[in-house]
């Protein structure tokens, strides 16, 4: 299968220019400029069995979200998307790459969690993916298991600072992983809550009847973050470890951030779409969804119980901490925005927790979103200019997961993923057209423009006008190289 891409405006994370790119057999063999006026086949010879006119359109490289909770036991019960549903919806939103978190439960071996998904998603997932490995559980046999993980492509480990009682690790444990990962190349992620204080806050608020989703909220405090995530620069640095702080959602947490840019960085962070642009206020908004007549599900939940479909964790802080992260975003000090999808439907999931907010599943949808969110919010509205949008939605990604320079960026002999994407189309985001199998969407009634024309993974076209069109189980489990600390100073390809 040969396709040609005729007059888009493509992207990189250095770079705009209009262009005539060339796939052959999912590889991107060509790639040939031209002035904005030109419009001329710049690729005559190419013969291709798909021609398409991007005239007016951006080319993008395929989304690298890193951050996807598909198929996973957590809060009394699993993620409402599995690896079809979810890959599929990743497609539709413009990604050709996840990183998904294997968790694992209490006494399980590393080949034992790595087997587990595998299963849940090899003949399943519809684009290329690659796993992180959730510790909740670490011993010295975990640890000395971790180098013959590392030859099998996974190279990243996520910790909890909270969850006190189920997935919290110790700071002696954290320590040790950190220390493991400056030795051995991985990057070690980490949860930052400080899960004492979030664990005495709910029990205290518990007892005085606050048992709705807005006390939630108060329970995670955004200091805690900020305390949190000191902690976690300390024992980086104690340990020379390679810290990837995930989910970044505070003005405090970021402070920290920033103030080891002054150093050596072996500090990277994450945002996501949710910190960047809704606020507190959604836990006490008024209901956007009316109840469904006759169905059994909503007897009995109040309004107030609205607030649920925000409850994740950390949770949706003050709005004067928007502008701080797209600050942060647009300053390099935060790296990624990656989505942090685990969705949980409204009826019958985030009703386990209608009496008593900390039974509520934590997480929402998201990777669907990500790049209308990340365009409106991010280029509208003039917090980053495309380049840096590039960069926070697949290169950087690409780059610090050990994926570059096959993903991540359109460039010569790169994997042929790639997303066309019309500026100008007006945008409207409501569940129903979506394709994440979960009963609402957090940012239901969003407008602005936007549309995802084609997506092509590995030189294949998945998605046409937004609706799927690939094949289950035609996504490839990645194996990723070990994680370099100078990954994202290496420049991209002009
Ligand atoms: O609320 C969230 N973020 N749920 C997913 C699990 C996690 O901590 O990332
Ligand atoms: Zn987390
Ligand atoms: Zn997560």
């Amino acid at each position: 299968m040969q396709i040609k891409i005729l007059n888009g405006t493509m992207v990189t994370s250095a770079e705009v220019f209009k262009a005539d790119i060339g796939i052959e057999n999912g590889v991107i063999t060509k790639i040939e400029r031209k002035s904005k006026t030109a419009n001329a086949d710049l690729l005559p010879e190419f013969e291709a069995d798909n021609v398409i006119d991007a005239k007016d359109q951006y080319i993008l490289p395929g989304g690298v979200d890193v951050h996807t909770h598909f198929d996973m036991p957590f809060g009394g019960t699993v993620t409402a998307d599995n690896f079809y549903t979810g890959t599929v919806a990743a497609a539709c939103g413009g990604n050709t790459t996840i990183i998904d978190f294997a968790i694992q439960n209490k006494g399980e071996t590393l080949k034992q969690i790595l087997d587990n998904w595998h299963k849940k998603s090899e003949t399943k997932a519809v684009i290329d993916y690659s796993f992180h490995i959730a510790l909740t559980d670490v011993t010295d046999n975990i640890i000395s298991e971790i180098p013959d993980i590392i030859n099998q492509g996974v190279t990243s480990f996520k910790l909890f600072m909270a969850y006190k009682g189920s997935l919290m690790s110790s700071q002696e444990t954290i320590g040790k992983i950190l220390a493991e990962s400056g030795k051995l190349g991985f990057l070690t992620m980490i949860h930052c809550e400080n899960g004492e204080e979030i664990d005495k806050l709910t029990k205290e608020l518990l007892s005085n009847g606050k048992t709705s989703p807005f006390y939630h909220s108060l329970s995670r405090p955004a200091d805690s973050e900020e305390y949190a995530v000191s902690q976690a620069i300390k024992l980086a640095s104690d340990n020379s470890g390679n810290l990837y702080v995930v989910h970044l959602s505070s003005e405090g947490g970021l402070k920290n951030i920033k103030k080891t840019l002054l150093g050596n960085k072996k500090v990277f962070a994450e945002t996501c779409p949710q910190y960047l642009t809704l606020s507190i206020d959604k836990y006490t908004e008024t209901p956007n969804t009316p109840l469904i007549k006759g169905n059994k599900d909503d007897i009995n939940i109040p309004s107030e119980f609205e607030g649920a479909k925000y409850v994740m964790s950390p949770p949706l802080r003050g709005k004067y901490n928007l502008s701080a992260l797209w600050d942060g975003v647009k300053n390099g000090a935060i790296n990624v925005v990656a989505s942090d999808h685990c969705a949980f439907n409204f009826r019958g999931q985030k009703t386990l927790g209608l009496n008593d907010f900390s039974k509520i599943p934590n997480g929402i949808p998201g990777v669907e979103t990500r790049l209308y969110l990340l365009f409106n919010a991010a280029i509208k509205d003039k917090h980053i200019d495309i380049n840096k949008l590039v960069d926070v939605f697949a290169t950087a990604p690409a780059k610090l997961f050990g994926l570059y320079p096959k993903k991540g960026e359109i460039r010569i002999g790169a994997d042929a993923d790639v997303v066309i994407f019309n500026p100008n189309k007006k945008l409207h985001i409501k569940r129903i057209k979506l394709h994440q199998d979960v009963d609402y969407c957090p940012f239901e009634g969003y407008k602005g423009t936007g549309f995802i024309s084609y997506v092509i993974a590995h030189g294949k076209i998945i998605v046409r006008d937004r609706a799927f069109c690939g094949a289950k189980g035609s996504g490839k489990f990645l194996k990723r190289n070990k994680f370099d600390p100078l990954c994202l100073q290496a420049s991209s390809s002009k």
